[in-house]
């Protein structure tokens, strides 16, 4: 392989900028292979039940098609969009509806997937609001969970890791819309030069 298509490929160029370093936290593989046992989790308590799963975009969105393809059975999804977080890595703490969902969950077995449980407070509008519309069953996943992190008293009925209170990005996950391409959940590292 010559030189050129090493410094090219998707591995070698991982979208930094200046200033900013990422270091892998979980790699893809085990990604992988967690989602399998949760699918598992959840495919025990609702062996033949038609599972909905809602999301909020754009974060979750890997994690849900591979946790979809893994769980068998009748799946549908649908997506909502909130604004929570701004440009940069700190929570506003404000949780706004942008985008509602599509078909209706009344009576529908509702797994509710979000990419990363960190203060809470975005779960928790949005268990308030699915509350309301009357599912049959309303249980959440999350792919990761900074524990330390929570305010709102929510959690999760199926988690995939806990994580420490670092910011992370990478499998869905971004830093003011980069980094989601990432295959591994990674902690990002800002140094003086880079610019939220
Ligand atoms: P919460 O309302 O503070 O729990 O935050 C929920 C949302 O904030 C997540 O769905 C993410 O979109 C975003 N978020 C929280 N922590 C991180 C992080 O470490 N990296 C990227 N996004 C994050």
């Amino acid at each position: 392989m010559t030189k050129e298509r090493t410094a090219g490929s998707p591995k070698a160029h991982r979208g930094h900028r200046p200033g900013e370093s990422v270091r892998v936290l979980i790699r893809h593989a085990l990604i992988k292979q967690r989602l399998k046992q949760l699918a598992k989790e959840i495919r025990r308590d609702f062996p033949t039940e038609p599972l909905h799963l809602v999301s909020v975009l754009k974060g979750s969105v890997f994690f849900l098609t591979d946790l979809a393809r893994e769980l068998g059975g009748e799946v549908s999804f649908d997506f909502l969009a909130v604004s929570s977080y701004g440009k940069g890595t700190d929570s506003t703490g404000e949780v706004k509806l942008i985008k509602d969902l599509d078909v209706s969950i009344e009576g529908r077995s509702v797994i509710v997937v979000e990419d990363i449980l960190d203060t809470g407070l975005t779960l928790k509008y949005l268990l308030r609001l699915f509350e309301e519309k009357k599912p049959k069953h309303l249980r959440v996943v999350v792919l990761l969970d900074k524990v330390e992190r929570r305010i709102a008293d929510v959690r999760a009925d199926y988690t995939g890791f806990t994580i420490p209170n670092e910011f992370v990005v990478g499998y869905g996950l971004d830093y003011d819309e980069r980094y989601r391409n990432l295959p591994d959940v990674c902690v990002l590292q800002l140094g003086s030069r880079a610019k939220a």
